[in-house]
């Protein structure tokens, strides 16, 4: 999703945008662009596509203003050609906007019947003539903010530069993430504070409503009624994570082998790896004994790992779970009981729908308990309680490290919740416990699968259509997987619930389908050799996810078998998870495509 930065500095500051920026190219972008005051003079130098193609663009014409703002656009209204990129300007302000204006086409027509030209296709540039007919009213450019800021509904964080105002810039918050930097001598606006890290780690977060005018004096902050009002500055962690490759040719890479890692610290803060048992890092405002049931909502790779979680809640504390993407959930008038319990899950903790749905669940009387990456998120926020992953940043576009540690977080809660209603046995948690503890270590052997993952994603960047199958909860998995594979190789996958086969898909298994089969050695094994059968009198080619025993019992000819250490099966989900990663991984590489910028493809969907 866009990206917003603004640096009000002490030199030229397009080279400081720039590379601001490109700690926000992770969100996802299609075009870019800065503005700056020359002597004065709004400039502007904007390019469709990456980065590099904007950093040409101001080498061959370059900018020395000391104050400026800049954009990572990701389309929303509007192509992503450089016309429709950030930031929009009129005579007296430039504006660059991560969101979406739900009324920009009424705003349009009022300004245009009042003699404002509208040169692109985008909802922003309505922002800049309604504070541009505000200005030409007489108002001081905060007074024109002010007063045009009620005028918009939707969801979106701005920056304005003014035409003459050195010392000026003004930053606006409803719904999208914005923060404020204090640097020394100068003042930064940023979509998060991984933009600001090489600058500062002194932040504040502006409020949902808020807007900020900064000067080099500091910044003053009003609510949404227009009164000033203190925020508290924070330290950042941003800048204690190094946002590099390593040694790794992708962020995806890197981010797929940090998982025994990130997930074992994820562990630790929930389990009491001394005692074998589960010690939840903050107490719950509920007896999970009183819960009748669970809802859980979320997007994307989130909304799997709630997937995976469903059986896990149901098995341990016999708690029925309720589960929807959230684009849906918030639509569609659940009926919620008041006292009840609602799980969002979500890495950036500002996915819009997620949001949403959470706040219909607080309007309905539930306790919201989120799952997320990003502690100072939107959805941290506004939750009862957090529940932390401890995964770092996560930069590539396709979720890894954060699903797993998703997986991990909920694997603990749903047994301190089954301790809680009584369903599970001490003697069970204390095994489940253990089982729990081992999986980093039987992630660190998965790895090693690396080659034959390598290997098998050779023959995959052939095929068309992909299969993927599982059980149980290897049956969510197989949909991550399929996802993965499309996000970043854009070869056509489903994934199905192997019991659901000869329901439909089964039409399509030829010599030329891979077939991927997720099946730990579990109580359902049996039943997904028989659908493994079917497949394989059709000719389909499978690639078997099993332990060896699985591998042994079934007794079929399969093309591969990536054989996994024997593990618990109900948590084979978080292990399987990366060879399922590396699969697809591969299979892009292979293929030549942008792994961590996958076409069409946001980080962090700010918009609904
Ligand atoms: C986007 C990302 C996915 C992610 C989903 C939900 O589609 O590309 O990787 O799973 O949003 O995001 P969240 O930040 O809420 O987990």
């Amino acid at each position: 999703m866009c990206g917003i930065v603004g640096v009000l500095g002490r030199e030229a500051v397009a080279g400081q945008i720039v590379e601001a920026l490109k700690r926000l190219e992770y969100r996802g972008y299609d075009s870019a662009g800065v503005a700056t005051l020359e002597e004065g003079c709004l400039t502007r130098r904007r390019a469709q596509g990456k980065l590099r193609n904007l950093e040409l663009r101001i080498k061959d014409e370059p900018l020395q203003g000391r104050v400026g703002i800049g954009h990572t656009r990701w389309a929303t209204h509007g192509k992503p050609t450089e016309n429709n990129a950030h930031p929009h300007a009129s005579d007296r302000l430039a504006v660059v906007h991560n969101g979406i204006i739900e009324n920009f086409r009424e705003l349009r027509e009022e300004l245009t019947a009042k003699g404002h030209r509208f040169d692109t296709e985008t909802d922003t540039e309505v922002v800049a003539h309604l504070v541009t007919e505000e200005l030409r009213q007489g108002k001081a450019p905060r007074e024109a903010v002010a007063a045009a800021l009620p005028r918009l509904r939707g969801a979106f964080a701005l920056a304005f530069l003014f035409e003459g105002e050195e010392d000026l810039l003004i930053g606006a918050r409803q719904g999208a993430p914005l923060a404020v930097g204090y640097g020394d001598g100068e003042m930064y606006l940023g979509s998060d504070a991984l933009a600001l890290a090489p600058f500062t780690d002194e932040i504040t977060y502006l409020e949902d409503g808020d807007w900020v005018i900064l000067t080099h004096a500091g910044a003053i902050f009003h609510d949404a009624t227009g009164l000033p009002v203190h925020r508290a500055r924070q330290r950042s962690m941003a800048s204690a994570f190094l946002i590099d490759k390593g040694n790794h040719r992708h962020f995806m890479s890197k981010e797929i082998h940090e998982q025994p890692e990130v997930v074992g610290r994820t562990l630790a803060h929930y389990l009491d790896m001394s005692e074998g048992a589960v010690r939840l890092p903050f107490d719950l405002p509920f007896d999970a004994k009183d819960l009748a049931s669970i809802t859980i909502s979320a997007c994307g790779t989130a909304y799997y790992a709630g997937l995976v979680a469903k059986y896990w809640f149901e098995r341990y504390a016999r708690l029925p779970v309720e589960i929807d993407v959230a684009s849906e959930f918030r639509y569609r008038e659940a009926p919620l009981k008041k006292g009840g319990l609602m799980i969002v899950i979500s890495q950036s903790g500002e996915t819009a729908d997620t949001l949403a749905s959470l706040r219909y669940a607080k309007e309905n009387g539930l306790v919201v308990l989120s799952v997320v990456n990003v502690a100072t998120s939107t959805i941290a926020r506004e939750s009862h309680v957090v529940a932390p992953t401890l995964a770092g940043p996560e930069i590539g576009v396709a979720s890894t490290k954060a699903f797993t540690c998703q997986l991990s977080v909920l694997a603990c809660l749903a047994l301190a919740f089954g301790r809680a209603t009584g369903a599970l046995s001490a003697e069970r948690e204390a095994q489940l416990v253990s089982s729990l503890i081992a999986v980093p270590g039987l992630m660190a052997e998965a790895l090693k699968r690396e080659p034959l993952t390598e290997q098998l994603a050779n023959q995959l960047s052939r095929a068309r259509d992909v299969l993927y199958l599982g059980r149980g909860t290897s049956f969510p998995l197989a949909l991550e997987g399929a996802l993965k594979l499309k996000e970043i190789s854009y070869i056509h996958a489903e994934g199905y619930a192997a019991g659901e086969l000869k329901h439909g898909p089964i039409a399509l298994i030829d010599e030329d389908m891979p077939v991927i089969v997720i099946a730990p050695f579990d109580p359902v094994f049996e039943k997904t050799v028989s659908n493994m059968q079917e497949v394989a009198a059709r000719g389909g080619r499978i690639i078997l996810i099993a332990d060896q025993r699985a591998e042994h019992e079934s007794s079929i000819d399969f093309q591969a078998v990536i054989a996994m250490a024997e593990m618990e099966p109900d948590f084979a989900p978080i292990v399987y998870a990366v060879p399922v990663q590396q699969i697809a991984y591969y299979t892009a590489v292979h293929m030549g495509k942008d792994v961590d910028q996958p076409r069409n493809l946001a980080k962090s969907v700010t918009v609904e």
